[in-house]
């Protein structure tokens, strides 16, 4: 096979750190996804937390505080919310922000639910301000109001909902607003994981896929997965590939790692897109500060795919730190890319 070829082999996905699930991994999701506590790795004091409310409802025999899920693309937000569902014994009924365009779309999904059952609505921070209002009511005291008519004859006639449990699952709690993040009794922030968990997860999902792999290719995919269960899945994929065509029994590690350096993930786990963002804060900004929007603006990208799915990480990792007038870029960033970190930009940092 000619570098060429492998290359056009292994970026059979599209974009690697995309944030949104590809057909692909629609398809693959079914299989991979962990649909009980047991098989959801890491962040164990969420987990810990949440059996605890959630035997606490069940002695109750009363359905689950609303959960307000936040975090990155592909941490686990969506697998979260169908295990409470599954661990409450409750129907769960998807749907996302952008999806519900008008209220009454909310009311037919609302006055369809049973005692108990979970609603959940994904990219919560995207309803409309008019469908935003309706669920307060619901969420609170698990009415609706209607109204009627218009002008002096308009009439608000209440409408009694079956008690539910609303899971919302957003990138950013900064996004929410106020009032709807107050009326969510339970909250967690899912945060990248830990090279062991996102190991554990590959060797599962390996297992799954019925791929033979070494614990340390493993660990190689899980060092460059950006912290990130999806992209752990999708880059495991990726080299199932490359060990099939290369009629290999066993994925090695000597074969992820070149398998990775292919896919263009360096040794520090960075991808094209993250090193585009740096180099760019580097160079063109001098290291910065620069603010989000000047960084999508360069690149020609969309804001939020910038804020939601590249830039928490690099943060996370050291690459960026937040600061009043910007992102900058810290010696990590500099050392990373061989450039020389001077006395002037530390002062930028503080
Ligand atoms: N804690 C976990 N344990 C095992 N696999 C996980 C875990 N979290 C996420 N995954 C894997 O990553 C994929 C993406 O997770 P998902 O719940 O869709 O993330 P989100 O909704 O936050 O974008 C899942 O289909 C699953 O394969
Ligand atoms: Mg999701």
């Amino acid at each position: 096979m000619s570098t060429e070829e492998r290359q056009a082999l292994l970026r059979g996905a599209p974009n690697i750190i995309d944030g949104n699930e590809s057909e692909e991994d629609a398809v693959l999701n079914i299989s991979l996804r962990p649909s009980k506590f047991a098989e959801f790795v890491g962040h164990k004091d969420i987990v810990d937390n949440l059996k605890i409310s959630i035997q606490a409802a069940k002695q109750r025999n009363e359905p689950l505080e609303h959960v307000l899920l936040s975090g990155p693309p592909g941490l686990g937000k969506t697998s979260l919310s169908h295990i409470i569902a599954h661990e409450m014994g409750a129907k769960i009924t998807a749907t996302s922000g952008p999806a519900i365009e008008r209220a009454g779309d909310l009311i037919g999904i609302l006055t369809n639910l049973e005692r108990g059952d979970i609603l959940f609505i994904d990219e919560i921070h995207r309803l409309s301000k008019v469908v935003e209002e309706f669920l307060y009511p619901a969420m609170e005291g698990f009415q609706i109001d209607f109204v009627i008519d218009k002008g002096p004859y308009a009439k608000t006639i209440k409408f009694n909902l079956k008690p539910f449990t609303l899971i919302g699952a957003t990138t950013r709690t900064g996004l929410l607003a106020a009032p709807l993040r107050g009326r969510f009794g339970i909250f967690y922030n899912l945060d990248f994981y830990k090279v062991e968990d996102l190991a554990k997860i590959i060797k599962h999902s390996a297992e799954i896929l019925g791929v033979q792999i070494e614990d340390a290719a493993a660990g190689e995919i899980a060092l460059r997965a950006r912290g990130t269960p999806r992209v752990a899945n999708r880059l495991l994929r990726r080299i199932r590939d490359y060990a099939q065509v290369a009629k290999a029994a066993k994925v090695s590690q000597s074969m992820a790692a070149k398998s990775l350096d292919d896919l263009g993930i360096d040794k520090a786990g960075l991808d094209e897109f993250d090193r585009k963002v740096l180099k760019l804060v580097l160079e063109s900004y001098s290291g910065g500060p620069v603010g989000v929007e000047s960084i999508a603006a360069s690149l020609n990208e969309e804001v939020d795919t910038i804020a939601d799915t590249v830039e928490p990480y690099l943060l996370k990792a050291g690459y960026l730190k937040r600061t009043p007038r910007g992102r900058t870029a810290t010696k990590l960033a500099f050392d990373h890319f061989g450039k020389v970190y001077t006395k002037e930009q530390q002062k930028e940092l503080f």
